[in-house]
């Protein structure tokens, strides 16, 4: 079976329901990043970052995977595939992909405030009631905090990702603006010679020669990849 890597960001979960980050009517654009997604942040008012995810976790828990997710899981049928994302919700998961890498934590997950990477003190929280509070501790007795690698914080998973690369045949780019590091810089990770996909409605900045854009959203696109690309 041929490998497919999928780098996705927010753009892949609009049709869900969910907001992007940058753009007009971004999250980024009614909370201050500094103050919702820094370990300074966190440390300066750990109860508004608490209730900043909780409201997150909540609109994961009413939304659904859409066709775009769907399609992607569908290509499990025929490929090895590694789905490689920044996006914190589990909409990938819940649409039946299997190989799941996030770059970006997991909103459903709690972990400590000391050792956040640290996965002995990882848990899952439960749904519906899974709204994280001061008080509430991690194994270390340390308050819980959101599974989230925020900005200044090391990305540990990126390893797995550009390792997921070593022997790509096919690289997909779905719904992000690739503004963020390390995760953009895995386009540098692709071996030269294999085709690359980029499915976005809108423009995206790309350093590298030789990709293919598909400008459409994740659920269109993803029919036009496997039609008119994957299938032949
Ligand atoms: P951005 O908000 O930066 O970019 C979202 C991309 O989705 C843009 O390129 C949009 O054009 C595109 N888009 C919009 N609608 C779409 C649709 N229907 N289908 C497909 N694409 C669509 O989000 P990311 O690139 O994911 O990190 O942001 C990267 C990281 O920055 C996030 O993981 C988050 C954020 O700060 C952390 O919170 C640590």
């Amino acid at each position: 079976m041929k490998k497919i890597v999928i780098l996705t960001g927010a753009g892949m979960s609009v049709e869900s329901g969910l907001s992007t980050f940058r753009g007009g009517g971004g999250l980024w654009d009614n909370y201050p990043v500094d103050m919702v997604a820094t370990p300074e942040g966190y440390a300066a008012n750990p109860g508004l970052v608490l209730e900043f995810y909780n409201k997150r976790r909540s609109e994961l828990l009413n939304v659904e995977p859409n066709e775009g997710h769907r399609l992607v899981a569908s290509l499990e049928d025929n490929f090895n595939v590694t789905v490689v994302t920044q996006n914190v919700d589990d909409l990938h998961e819940r649409a039946g992909s299997t190989n799941v890498i996030h770059l970006h934590g997991e909103l459903m997950k709690a972990c400590s405030s000391r050792e956040p990477h640290n996965l002995n003190y990882v848990c899952t929280l439960p749904s519906p009631d899974s709204e994280l509070h001061i008080g509430d501790k991690a194994a270390d007795g340390t308050q819980l905090r959101p599974y989230i690698v925020w900005f200044g914080e090391d990305v540990p998973l990126m390893c797995d990702a550009i390792q997921a690369l070593d022997d790509v045949d096919i690289f997909v780019i779905i719904g992000t603006s690739l503004n963020v590091y390390p995760a953009a810089g895995l386009l540098n990770y692709v071996p030269a010679g294999v085709p690359i996909y980029l499915i976005d409605p809108n423009d995206v900045n790309v350093t590298r020669r030789g990709v293919v854009v598909i400008k459409k959203g994740a659920s269109e696109g993803m029919r036009v990849l496997i039609d008119e690309y994957l299938s032949k």
